[in-house]
């Protein structure tokens, strides 16, 4: 197969990572999850206790060192040598980290990054402006949705397996939050492509929805 090239948008918790680390997977493609990206800059600045300013700008994404290491489904974080796989999932994390997206130079830096790491043949790679603004000359553009209700229904069960004590309401407030501060901010906001194919998985199972991006890709 020739090298493809398959962005993946769309809100929080519409299951892109779980289903792009599967297709990957079967396709033996690298899989990016960009989120990730922001997380570990969100991680950062938690760390070293800085406010989400300038001071962020300055002193954690100008030096910091983010690896994905993508190997047989799953993805392993590193940040200046740490893993941080687990730790950038945390509520706190999550808390801040679309803040953090909003600045220019985080963006800039990132997205330099994700360019350079799609060179490296076939890829999928997933988040909010791949197709719009990473990679716009993807071969393949989906935009991956479901309700609210269901979005926040599976983050749920997720982070209850993961032994969080989590509340689905307060949990469908905060997936609405990122989702407005996403889709309102100046810089790479997110949107639905103009090439870009919908799909509602509200409805459909985990493998449906991967099934349906291998055909796409196949
Ligand atoms: O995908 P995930 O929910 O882990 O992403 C975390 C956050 O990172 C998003 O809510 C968004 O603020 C930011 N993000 C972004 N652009 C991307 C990927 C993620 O702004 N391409």
């Amino acid at each position: 197969m020739r090298k493809l090239v398959v962005a993946i948008d769309g809100p929080a918790g519409a299951g892109k990572s779980t289903v792009a680390q599967m297709a990957a997977k079967e396709l033996g493609f690298t899989y990016i999850d960009t989120g990730a990206m922001y997380r570990a800059v969100a991680w950062k600045s938690l760390q070293q206790g800085k406010t989400v300013t300038d001071d962020l700008i300055n002193d954690v994404v100008k030096d910091i060192d983010i690896v994905l290491n993508y190997k047989e489904g799953k993805t392993k974080v590193f940040v200046d040598g740490t893993e941080v796989t687990a730790a950038i999932r945390t509520p706190e994390v999550t808390g801040i980290v679309s803040q953090v997206a909003a600045l220019g130079p985080v963006r800039e830096r990132l997205t330099d990054l994700q360019r350079k790491m799609a060179t490296q043949g076939s890829v999928i790679m997933d988040g909010r402006d791949i197709a719009t603004n990473v990679l716009p000359n993807a071969d393949i553009k989906i935009f991956l949705t479901a309700s609210i209700e269901e979005r926040a229904d599976r983050r749920y069960k997720e982070m209850k397996a993961k032994g969080y004590d989590v509340d689905l309401k307060k949990l469908q407030e905060e997936i609405a939050a990122r989702d407005k501060a996403d889709s309102e901010r100046e810089i790479s906001p997110l949107v639905q492509a103009e090439d870009a194919e919908l799909l509602d998985t509200s409805d459909m199972s985990i493998e449906e929805v991967v099934k349906a991006i291998l055909d796409r890709c196949r």
